[in-house]
């Protein structure tokens, strides 16, 4: 039996130039410029068809029998003929990811914010607790095929630098395929939650802590070198193609839950900007499948201390000036030079984007405050909530408009932040520190509990 036609490419933003399918690359060997992914649309809407048809096709996948049969099941995977046709399913990988909840807060958080429309895409709930668990499966099915299809490239690893999510992901798809495929990944020395270094380790990661002044993004350029001088390793970081691929779902899944309505806004925390970029493309490419009628508003939220794309563009889109590294209660965003900002700034005029940034005090109350309310937001997750806040100061008509922030991980990564706020120094907006009962009677505790109510 002959290979599958792959009906997708992957281009160079610079030159144009394609990537060969049986080659380890994830940037341009003409130009080093990064690839972006295009699909043979015709076919797809030729496979599946448009509009209305196409929105049954995938509801009939979601909500049918074919969700039983592996890898339809999954949030990624379900999309597979549309956002990578061709590709073959023996070299998938899938863990059941996606499928995250749209939570909508309570009424009465939603009256006390004056936000009556407001939902919060949950993706800590997918197998490593981040929306890193969209695109790291594509990318490591990837790494798979080259494995099957290209065995004279040797490929023996995925490597990337990380945050902390990136990593845990990869380690956890990779660990898989820990007898084939191991990972390597380099972290930040000290600037990462204590459970995502725990993850990168439980899951079997070669784990590489790195001093460096500038953080991650110091790490982000060793990867890059380290990967060039071996070829057998994969790079998965965003910066490969296809870890945008993946993460396009986010949004697909937003529209269907919205019974294929796409919310006026989405707002969502960049770092890197690989997720921005994926949520760019996507919305653009299911507006041209019919699969929405508009396009949605973007937020785009950053925190204070790494604000970059903010500072790009209150100057009017004319100074790119990536800052220097400080601290940030959401570490896991804490990046000054977007990988993706190539090819963000391609995209970003088809859409009508607000920015804003967000301090750690605000980080801190924001998800104290939603917590409270039964959603797990993560401090990344409650920058993408703050600056729907502050974008709801700035415009009265989002109070009645539908608008989904995307919190990308789970709160139990980062618990250290959680029991700063609620136990720490002076008491804070919405902390909620436990009492210690000493020499226990029933009495006591009687009192405790009754003087806290
Ligand atoms: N939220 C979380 C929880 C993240 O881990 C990241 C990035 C972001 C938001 C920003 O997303 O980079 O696509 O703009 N984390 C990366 C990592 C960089 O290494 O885990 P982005």
């Amino acid at each position: 039996m002959g290979r599958i036609k792959p009906r997708y490419l992957l281009k160079c933003i610079k030159c144009e130039a394609i990537k060969p399918h049986d080659e380890n690359l994830y940037c341009c060997s003409v130009c080093g410029g990064l690839f972006m992914p295009e699909r043979d649309e015709a076919f797809i809407k030729q496979q599946i068809g448009f509009g209305t048809e196409s929105q049954m096709y995938f509801d009939s996948i979601r909500y049918g029998r074919l969700a039983q049969r592996y890898p339809y099941g999954s949030g990624v995977f379900m999309w597979l003929k549309y956002i990578l046709p061709g590709f073959p399913e023996k070299a998938v990988l899938s863990l059941k990811e996606g499928l995250t909840d749209l939570f909508e807060p309570p009424r009465w958080l939603k009256r006390q914010i004056g936000l009556n429309r407001l939902y919060i895409k949950m993706e800590g709930q997918s197998p490593s607790e981040s929306f890193k668990d969209r695109g790291m499966p594509v990318a490591v099915s990837e790494a798979r095929r080259l494995q099957l299809e290209c065995p004279e490239l040797g490929i023996s690893a995925v490597a990337c630098a990380s945050t902390g999510d990136t990593s845990a992901s990869a380690a956890a798809y990779a660990a898989y395929y820990r007898d084939v495929l191991r990972s390597i990944v380099f972290l930040p020395f000290e600037k990462i939650s204590p459970g995502q270094l725990a993850q990168a380790m439980m899951y079997g990661a070669l784990v590489v802590a790195i001093k460096h002044r500038d953080g991650f993004d110091g790490c982000m350029r060793l990867i890059k070198e380290f990967c060039a001088k071996n070829p057998s390793m994969v790079l998965v970081n965003s910066a490969n193609a296809f870890r945008l691929i993946g993460q396009e779902t986010i949004a697909l899944e937003i529209f269907q839950d919205l019974r294929w309505k796409a919310p006026r806004w989405i707002s969502i925390p960049v770092g890197n900007g690989g997720n921005l970029t994926a949520l760019l493309l996507s919305c653009l490419r299911a507006r041209d499948h019919g699969l929405i009628d508009r396009l949605p508003g973007i937020i785009v939220a950053q925190a204070k201390n790494t604000n970059t794309l903010v500072r790009w563009a209150r100057s009017g889109f004319t100074k790119y000036e990536p800052g220097k590294f400080h601290d940030t209660i959401a570490s896991a965003m804490n990046i000054q030079d977007p990988v993706s900002f190539p090819r963000i700034k391609r995209l970003y005029d088809c859409f009508e984007i607000l920015y804003y940034d967000v301090d750690d005090r605000q980080i801190q109350e924001t998800r104290a405050r939603f917590n409270r309310a039964g959603a797990d937001i993560c401090p990344q997750g409650s920058v993408a909530v703050s600056a729907v806040l502050q974008a709801r100061d700035d415009r009265r008509s989002l109070q009645n408009e539908v608008v989904v922030a995307v919190s990308t991980a789970s709160g139990l990564k980062f618990i250290d932040s959680a029991i700063d706020h609620h136990l720490n120094g002076s008491r804070k907006r919405f902390a909620n520190p436990y009492r210690v009962v000493e020499n226990a009677s029933l009495e006591k505790i009687e009192q405790a509990v009754k003087s806290a109510l």
